[in-house]
């Protein structure tokens, strides 16, 4: 739809950034904190790029007040962060830290201080390695009652502070990394122990947004899905029904569960076919279909096209590109289901990434069209090489381009009459990207080190941090 004029973005539009706990903080064994996964699975041999690891990232959590006065400076409205579970409860489910607690308190009164809104991320994929140990984490029920208490440690601890919390960060890559590619911990390679551990976070995602409306009965909460939309290649409709089935097994196996409480039927058909449904117990589905989440959360990168991929002899598993080598990519897919394949239409980040800005657009009508639920885009940004020029300058031109195009994108769905409440860049500062080591940088701050030396860890405003700070102040582009 073209508009002749488009509407505005509303007046109190959450311009905001995202991180993580395990990409920013660093201080990964100090004031009490217990080992997460990822503390453990970065040290055994090739699990990441050159090694590198988030024992000390980015230093945020020394550094946050810095972090928070730069954000203030840009005129941030809103800041997406998440907890380290194992900061506030070292083993998982024994004895509270409460210098775990004062943390994130710290850091949530130091953003109120300038009028920062603070979005809560309950889980990040950094699960206490207690957890993995004791009964394989997210391959157990157990987890439900654990990941219960630990968000109702903080809805109570930081309830009244923080109104805006998200409950599960890409639900749907944190299983499919975990227990199916095997590229993150536990590093496990089996779709069936994939769909049970998925079913059983689906459950401890609903269990939490129950008691969110009890303890925090003002807030908003919802999960961060990242929505990666679909296309067919072209209108043969074996490719159509490749991106039918595509969209049922790779989106709407997520987002339906959130809004309704059910699997997309074909999704559920494909799974039963191949001895792939998950344990399903009485009361399931009445958990999942009676906890709404209040907003869709949205994470935005990407679309991808796909095609018909055979039954037989179809391309089953890819490679990543984790190294920044444009072209090294291989397409992956499930055989008789869908293949995905070059999009001749759109360009490509040096990580194989499709820039594609109609495509926020797309996920943001599709997800109006299906549930109509209000968006908050929880993460949308560009991981590219930066350099550092003479004088401490980042002309970051790409990156502005590529926000810029997506803020516009996001403009056009909003004039389509898609409710979208906030817009969360990814990321504030450079971060630790989980397999890509620090040269994929996303931040409007630089921060100076690498792979291998911590450097001085200084801050440096790229370009693109002042084209930010002008997008707010007029609240949208000029
Ligand atoms: C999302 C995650 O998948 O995308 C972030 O929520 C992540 O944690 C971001 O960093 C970008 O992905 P990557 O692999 O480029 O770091």
């Amino acid at each position: 739809m073209e508009h002749k004029n488009k509407v505005d973005f509303p007046p109190h539009f959450l311009w905001g950034a995202a991180s993580a706990a395990y990409q920013v903080e660093g201080a990964w064994n100090v004031d009490g904190k217990g080992p997460s996964v990822w503390d453990i699975f970065v040290r055994e041999e090739g699990r990441t790029y050159k090694g590198s690891n988030g024992d000390v990232a980015v230093d945020h959590y020394h550094r946050f007040k810095e972090d928070v006065k730069l954000m203030a400076e840009q005129g941030l409205k809103a800041y997406r962060f998440s907890v380290a579970w194992s900061r506030i409860i070292p083993d998982g489910n024994g004895e509270v830290n409460e210098q775990g607690l004062q943390f994130y308190d710290d850091l949530i009164n130091e953003l109120l201080k300038y009028d920062i809104e603070p979005i809560l991320t309950l889980y990040h994929w950094d699960l206490p390695q207690a957890l993995l140990e004791e009964y394989g984490g997210w391959e157990s029920r157990k987890i439900i009652e654990d990941f219960n208490r630990y968000a109702v440690i903080l809805y109570k601890r930081y309830g009244d502070r923080v109104k805006y919390w998200v409950s599960l960060n890409e639900q749907n890559y944190f299983v499919g990394y975990s227990y199916d590619s095997g590229l993150h911990p536990p590093g496990i390679r089996d779709k069936k122990r994939m769909y049970e551990a998925n079913h059983i976070a689906n459950l401890a995602n609903a269990t939490v947004i129950h008691s969110f409306r009890k303890y925090v009965p003002d807030g908003k909460i919802g999960p961060s899905f990242a929505y990666r939309p679909y296309y067919p290649i072209n209108s043969n409709p074996e490719n159509i029904m490749a991106f039918e089935n595509a969209e049922d097994l790779l989106n709407y196996f997520w987002m339906d569960v959130y809004a309704w409480g059910t699997y997309p039927t074909a999704a559920w058909k494909y799974l039963e076919e191949n001895g792939l449904t998950p344990t399903v117990e009485e009361g399931d589905f009445e958990l999942l279909s009676s906890a709404k989440p209040d907003f869709m959360g949205v994470n935005y990168y990407r679309t991808t096209a796909v095609e018909k991929n055979p039954l037989v002899g179809g391309v089953g598993a890819g490679v990543k590109n984790t190294t920044g080598k444009k072209g090294s990519t291989k397409h992956s897919g499930v055989p008789g289901m869908y293949k995905t394949t070059d999009n001749p239409f759109v360009e490509t980040t040096n990580w194989d990434w499709e820039i594609d800005p109609m495509g926020i657009r797309i996920a943001l009508r599709r997800i109006e069209a299906r549930y109509h639920l209000p968006v908050l885009i929880t993460e949308n940004g560009l991981g590219e090489f930066d350099t550092v020029e003479e004088g401490d300058v980042i002309n970051d031109d790409y990156r502005i381009k590529f926000l810029e195009s997506h803020v516009s994108a996001i403009q056009d769905a909003i004039s389509d009459g898609v409710n979208v409440i906030g817009y969360c860049a990814w990321s504030f500062t450079d971060l630790l990207s989980w397999l890509n080591g620090y040269q994929k940088r996303y931040g409007f701050v630089y921060v100076n080190r690498n792979e291998v030396d911590e450097k001085d860890l200084r801050r440096i405003k790229k370009k693109s941090f002042y084209w930010y700070q002008d997008v707010i102040k007029r609240n949208g582009l000029t």
